[in-house]
């Protein structure tokens, strides 16, 4: 069994797992990121191995705006990963966040559509996927469990909208994006959890705050204090990652292995 682990800003390398491959991926739809870095995170769980993406390349050179997200995806599918753990950096826009906060995400609005490549369903074949609940709810579970097994606090909800970029945001977009129910805001999360969707691969979201968003401090943002903030919360990242591996059982009981049943006209 394989589990996915996209790294975004700042997290480049999972330290502690023990790669013992390193696979470079050619796609239909181009080079993904990086090569995938596949290795075990514990002896005891050596049946479940890890394949780790930094979605932004190493050294990080990819902005999110060029990330080929298609790839990426089609990448950790053709190496039998069927779960995904998509960390990303953003700004908190939820006056209860603070800096160096976990997010489990539960819901995204999408700023991007129409400016990425967003379907691997362009051509051939129709296909509309149920996307009412976009990250897997038994993953979901799981996470919230894993979490507290490890006494670390986390927000067990958050909607994350999902910018273009490579600019940050006005005071006012922020203002706009907190109106209409947004949490946290980052640059990433979309159209990559719905290509995983689209594959039947589940995905979660964990999104560590690196910033206030834009006008909801005095502070000016700054990409050094993002990347700090992420390093500094590698560790609580990684240890929550252990435990979800150690509790993530083989098979899967949701919805998202099915996800193209019914969805084809
Ligand atoms: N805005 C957009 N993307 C981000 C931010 C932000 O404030 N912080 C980290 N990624």
């Amino acid at each position: 069994m394989r589990i996915g682990l996209i790294g975004g800003s700042g997290l480049y390398e999972i330290e502690g797992l023990e790669i013992t491959k390193e696979v470079f991926i050619s796609t239909p739809y181009g080079d993904p990121s990086s090569v995938y870095k596949i290795g075990t995170i514990s002896a005891k769980e050596d049946e479940k191995q890890i394949v780790f993406l930094p979605r932004h390349g190493i050294p990080h050179s990819i902005p999110p705006h060029r990330v080929n997200y298609r790839a990426n995806i089609w990448g950790f599918k053709s190496l039998g990963v069927d779960r995904i753990i998509a960390v990303n950096a953003v700004g908190g826009i939820n006056k209860d966040l603070s800096a160096g906060d976990i997010v489990l995400l539960d819901q995204i609005i999408d700023m991007t559509y129409g400016a990425r490549e967003s379907t691997f369903y362009d051509k051939d074949r129709v296909i509309h996927i149920d996307f009412t609940n976009p990250y897997c709810p038994e993953m979901r579970d799981l996470i919230i469990k894993a979490s507290q097994n490890i006494g670390l606090p986390i927000k067990t909800v958050g909607t994350y909208i999902c910018v273009n970029g490579p600019r940050l945001e006005t005071a006012k977009e922020i203002q706009f994006f907190s109106m209409i129910g947004a949490d946290v805001v980052g640059m990433t999360a979309m159209p990559e959890a719905s290509l995983a969707r689209e594959l039947e691969i589940c995905i979660s979201g964990i999104s560590v705050v690196t910033n206030y968003a834009a006008g909801t401090s005095e502070k000016k943002l700054t990409t050094t204090e993002v990347v700090e903030t992420m390093k500094n919360s590698t560790d609580r990242i990684k240890s929550l990652i252990k435990e979800i591996i150690m509790h993530v059982p083989i098979a899967r009981a949701c919805q998202c292995k099915d996800a193209l049943k019914d969805a084809e006209l």
